[in-house]
């Protein structure tokens, strides 16, 4: 996989900035070789500042410079974005979005050409280099393209490679995801509450759960049901709250969520045409 560079960002917002903060990190890219251009210039010059990486004057300077590029803004500002830079793209660049529900057809319809494409998901917690982000090639990319987009977002969390059909199902999944997490680990505190802690007593014991449930299931590999078996003794307490958690529907819950914001990510996509 050949590293490309210059990089440049479109939008430096709480994504860009994080995906910045990541690639920077892992020594993926050298700040002098990451340009960025963000609406809003206060912001702009303080992403420089802090992070050393280089101030483009304008989105169409910045895509005539850069072989990689990661778009980075809200998708009502993709239009606008795209017919500014048309000129300056074609499919010798890489050309990378994470504008969430912007289908890759709409970017190439926006810029009046074939491009070479991916469509990533990533999720809130790329903030904390925990993000969970998924990769859809478009027509034009190569299985290079794939793996050098796996490779910035592994720097901010774990990705997977898989159709952009499944992105809404993504959304569902992943995006809307953490939400889902922070109402259980709320849950999880009432309850701790409830039954005589404080409410910061409650939450660190919480929200480790669940940080220490998801960190068991990857270093060990094993399916969770059968962690889940391990720790259920017979007769015992575990055994007592998964018995009033199935009773309560928990799993047919947590799949309608899912299915609901899926479906939601697709009326929402449809809108935009
Ligand atoms: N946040 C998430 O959890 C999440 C998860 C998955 C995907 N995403 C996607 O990531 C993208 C960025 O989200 P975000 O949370 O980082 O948004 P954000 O914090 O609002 O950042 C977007 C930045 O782009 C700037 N901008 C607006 N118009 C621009 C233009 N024409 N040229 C250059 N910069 C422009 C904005 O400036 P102004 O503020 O001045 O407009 C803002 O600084 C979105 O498309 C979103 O769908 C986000």
């Amino acid at each position: 996989m050949k590293k490309r560079e210059p990089i440049g960002f479109i939008g430096t917002g709480n994504m860009g900035e994080a995906l910045i903060a990541g690639l920077l990190k892992a020594k993926f890219a050298e700040p002098e070789k990451v340009f960025a251009f963000d609406a809003d210039g206060e912001r702009l010059l303080s992403i420089e500042r802090k992070y050393g990486i280089k101030r483009a004057p304008d989105n169409s300077r910045l895509s005539a410079q850069c072989d990689l590029i990661l778009l980075c803004v809200k998708p009502q500002s993709m239009k606008e974005v795209i017919e500014e830079v048309s000129e300056a793209l074609n499919p010798s660049k890489l050309i990378i979005s994470i504008a969430a529900g912007v289908p890759l057809r709409v970017i190439e319809a926006y810029a009046r050409k074939q491009l070479r494409l991916v469509r990533v998901m990533p999720n809130i917690a790329v903030l904390v280099r925990e993000g969970a982000s998924a990769i859809a090639p478009g027509t034009l990319a190569t299985e290079d393209d794939l793996q050098l987009a796996r490779s910035i977002f592994d720097c901010v969390g774990k990705s997977i490679i898989l159709n952009e059909s499944l992105m809404d199902a993504v959304t569902g999944l992943s995006g809307s995801g953490p939400a889902y997490i922070f109402l259980v680990i709320e849950a999880l505190a009432d309850a701790g509450v409830h039954l005589g802690m404080t409410r910061a007593q409650a939450l660190t014991l919480a929200m480790q759960t669940v940080a220490g449930s998801a960190r068991l299931l990857f270093e060990t590999g094993e399916h969770p049901a059968l962690l889940r078996e391990r720790v259920t003794s017979p007769g015992g307490t575990t055994a007592a709250g998964l018995y009033k958690l199935e009773e309560g529907g928990l799993r047919k819950i947590l799949i309608d969520a899912v299915m609901a914001a899926a479906r939601r990510s697709k009326e929402l996509g449809e809108k935009l045409g």
